[in-house]
């Protein structure tokens, strides 16, 4: 992160913002707009966001889901905080806004990318002085967003390099535009794929229970007129046993230092037929979701969310009233199923501590 923007830099990142045609986060008439990802396909709304707690909850409520994305919101929210605290007194803000922060880094648990977001914009709030906190502020959230950007172009190309013509490729859950700050991660690298013949064919996993895949990654392919076939789940092993594809495309909510990758539930069975069929697997996420001091996925909390997104569909309950559910709504892949990494910094083939270390050194 450089030094903070003048106003002119502000205006064309601004400006970089804008030409994004899928944007979840929108920060516009110096207010937080959030596109309520609840209610996706069926309408496009954008929800304003007033204050830090109704921030930390879109997130814990999933307005706004996918780790980039999320924490995005954070620094957006951030400024929201500072705005409140400051307004109430400028002289001791900066101690008053400490709870907000904490409640807000713990929206959800498992994407590094939150605690990272809220970490890095706190540090600077430590060096500020009692002037008006909000313009620095807000330039760092949206050098965050804009960075996020250039940094899922960067790993669309990376990505899309390393497969081969006319290939078909399955995704799991939503590492798209609407995940992150725009583009996409996964599907970041399909775009580019796609754009560059590489891709012939998209598969998409409708991902139980949210349905990430078949609300959120159908419909932003469909805005890039991408086409993609919806399958269920359980037919992903089935998929590869016909040798219909030949690579796994995902992001990650968190990566250990030894390459073990946190991702949307569903994505270890993806991983270990992927491995079983001799399908190839890519893991695509920003180096802000490396998570260095977490040595392995053992040590990354995995949220469990409520009970009803199992046992309901469309606010209808569909199980008996007398049975319960376990709703863990990540899991962990472990390095040794993955082919390969892909960051911003560069490709880690067959992770480890050594390459993951090299890759962040880089
Ligand atoms: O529960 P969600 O929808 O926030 O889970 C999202 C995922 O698991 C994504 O694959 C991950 O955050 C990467 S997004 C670029």
């Amino acid at each position: 992160m450089g030094p903070v923007n003048t106003r002119h830099h502000q205006k064309s990142i601004a400006s970089v913002l804008a030409q994004e045609t899928i944007q979840p986060i929108r920060w516009q008439y110096d207010g937080l707009k959030l596109l309520d990802q609840r209610v996706l396909p069926e309408r496009v709304v954008y929800l304003n966001i007033d204050d830090v707690y109704a921030t930390a909850a879109a997130i814990t409520d999933m307005v706004v889901r996918g780790a980039p994305a999320i924490g995005i919101t954070a620094a957006y929210g951030v400024v929201l905080a500072a705005r409140q605290r400051y307004q109430e007194d400028p002289t001791t803000w900066r101690d008053n806004i400490k709870p907000d922060l904490r409640h807000l880094k713990y929206a959800r648990p498992t994407a590094i990318n939150l605690a990272w977001a809220v970490d890095h914009i706190s540090r600077l709030i430590d060096t500020l002085t009692n002037i008006d906190p909000v313009p620095q502020l807000l330039a760092v959230a949206q050098r965050i967003h804009a960075d996020d950007i250039a940094a899922n172009r960067r790993m669309g190309e990376l990505g899309a390099a390393l497969i081969g013509p006319s290939s078909a490729v399955l995704t799991h859950c939503n590492a798209g535009a609407l995940a992150t700050g725009g583009y996409g991660t996964a599907l970041g690298v399909i775009r580019a794929g796609v754009t560059q013949g590489r891709i012939a064919q998209v598969y998409a996993d409708e991902t139980r229970p949210w349905l990430q895949g078949s609300r959120l990654t159908a419909w932003e392919l469909a805005q890039d007129n991408i086409p993609v076939s919806l399958i269920a789940d359980g037919a992903a092993a089935w998929l590869m046993k016909q040798g219909q594809i030949q690579w796994v495309i995902v992001g990650s909510d968190r990566i250990a230092a030894n390459g073990d990758v946190a991702n949307k539930i569903g994505t270890y069975s993806t991983a270990v037929s992927a491995h079983h069929h001799g399908v190839r697997f890519m893991v695509v996420a920003p180096s802000t979701t490396v998570d260095m001091e977490t040595a392995s996925g053992d040590g990354i909390p995995i949220e469990t969310r409520a009970e009803d997104e199992l046992l309901c569909i469309g606010g209808k309950r569909v199980a008996p009233a007398q049975v319960s559910a376990w709703n863990p709504v990540f899991d962990i892949t472990p390095a040794e199923l993955i082919d390969v990494i892909v960051t911003e910094k560069g490709v880690v083939e067959r992770p480890d501590r050594n390459g993951i270390t090299r890759m962040m050194d880089a």
